[in-house]
């Protein structure tokens, strides 16, 4: 007797709003099948109106937002051979590798374990090592890890006497918010960041299938990087160039994908946390299992949920959990890497590092599509809370 697979429950799967495919349509009408048109033009202005920050760019993702962004940081040029930029170690490389293309040195920096992102204290540490030993600093780029704002105002008050600018990585942080009532601004967007980069690849919690923004309070600083966005064409008929660009404008059809998908977003962040809760109400009582914390400056959008196991407290690594889960067909990742511990990395510095490394060693992101039931996560929880019986019983056994 064949026994068929059930379902298989990914990590974060793309959840369409359903108005996503007749914005498709009108889009084509238009015939803007390009990386232009009125969809574009419309995603921008609606994201800039959620968002609060008035200056947005659609690009054709994250990675190409946080290169420009490090492009057109000023004075003159921007980040360049010899510069250093300071970046979030636990991170995803997307973060980081533009300061590769650039030619510029990253170093990095670890998080603390109430946040789990940027810590201020290794960040001022690290500024001013680099000051004294007379190196030239131009950019820092905290990440908002699984959806959670850096604490913003400490790091600007940290850069604040370095004049170092601060480029928000939040593109997994669509819809959260830093700050609280009426004083809480969107992930990103806080007064004083030089810019918030935002992705909609398909794992994030709102998508266009790829697709990424720039956003920023400085009009200038997004007029130029559209210009590179668009192979720096200056507005002569036959095209003069004065410098190289980049092609990395979103196409009108993914932004009509983005438009639908903005009109769910409180949605799915409010699901996100409903799908965090199910999760702690079923596991927090296990033994050596915790939970990724919320910081009190602000409200996650929970775009995964993460545990941290204690494999002896626990009776099984996360490692282990992860391969039960996969048996079953469900998709859990290990907490990202650290940037410092990947082999492309190997040679540069890092400001403290071993939280970092523990988080990912104990760590296990949990399946949170926004799509998922209670009934999916108490599929996963079973899994897991059979790994400890099972466990213990051969430890009983040994
Ligand atoms: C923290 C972080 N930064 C940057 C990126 C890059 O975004 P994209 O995949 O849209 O290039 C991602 C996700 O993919 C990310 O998770």
């Amino acid at each position: 007797m064949s026994h068929a697979k059930p379902p298989r429950l990914f990590l974060s799967p793309p959840h369409l709003g359903g108005t996503e495919e007749k914005r498709v349509a009108e889009a084509f009408l238009s015939n803007y099948i390009a990386p232009l048109g009125p969809q574009v033009d419309a995603f921008e202005a609606a994201f800039s109106e959620y968002v609060g920050l008035p200056h947005c760019l659609a690009l054709s993702s994250g990675t190409a937002a946080m290169h420009l962004a490090l492009h057109c940081l000023g004075p003159g040029v921007g980040v360049g051979p010899g510069d250093v930029v300071l970046a979030s170690t636990l991170t995803f490389i997307g973060s980081v590798s533009p300061v590769h293309f650039l030619g510029a040195e990253v170093v990095f920096v670890d998080c603390d374990r109430a946040t789990w992102n940027m810590d201020p204290d290794l960040l001022r540490e690290a500024l001013m090592t680099l000051t004294a030993e007379g190196r030239r600093i131009k950019a820092v780029i905290p990440t908002d890890l699984y959806g959670q704002c850096a604490d913003y105002q400490r790091l600007l008050d940290i850069c604040a006497p370095f004049g170092v600018p601060i480029l928000a990585d939040a593109a997994e942080a669509m819809g959260a918010r830093y700050g609280h009532g009426d004083d809480a601004v969107h992930a990103g967007a806080f007064p004083g960041l030089r810019a918030g980069i935002f992705s909609f690849n398909g794992n994030k919690i709102i998508t266009t299938s790829g697709g990424g923004m720039l956003a920023s309070e400085d009009a200038e600083f997004i007029a130029r990087a559209r210009g590179l966005s668009q192979q720096a064409r200056m507005p002569a008929p036959h095209y003069e160039h004065t410098e190289i660009g980049y092609n990395y404008r979103l196409s009108n059809i993914l932004a009509a994908i983005g438009l639908g998908q903005l009109d769910v977003l409180e949605a799915r962040v409010a699901a996100r946390r409903r799908i965090f809760r199910w999760y702690e109400q079923a596991l927090s009582g296990l033994p050596g299992i915790s939970f990724m914390p919320e910081a009190a400056h602000g409200k996650s959008n929970r775009w995964l949920t993460v545990i941290q196991v204690d494999a002896r407290a626990f009776g099984a690594a996360p490692e282990a959990m992860r391969q039960a889960l996969e048996a079953e067909n469900i998709e859990s990742r290990p907490v990202w890497k650290p940037m410092h511990a990947q082999p492309v990395f190997a040679g540069c510095r890092v400001f403290g590092g071993t939280v970092a490394e523990e988080l990912f060693a104990r760590g296990l992101c949990l399946p949170s599509g926004t799509a998922m039931t209670e009934g999916d996560v108490q599929r996963v929880a079973r899994i897991i809370t059979g790994l400890r019986h099972k466990g213990r019983r051969q430890g009983g056994q040994g």
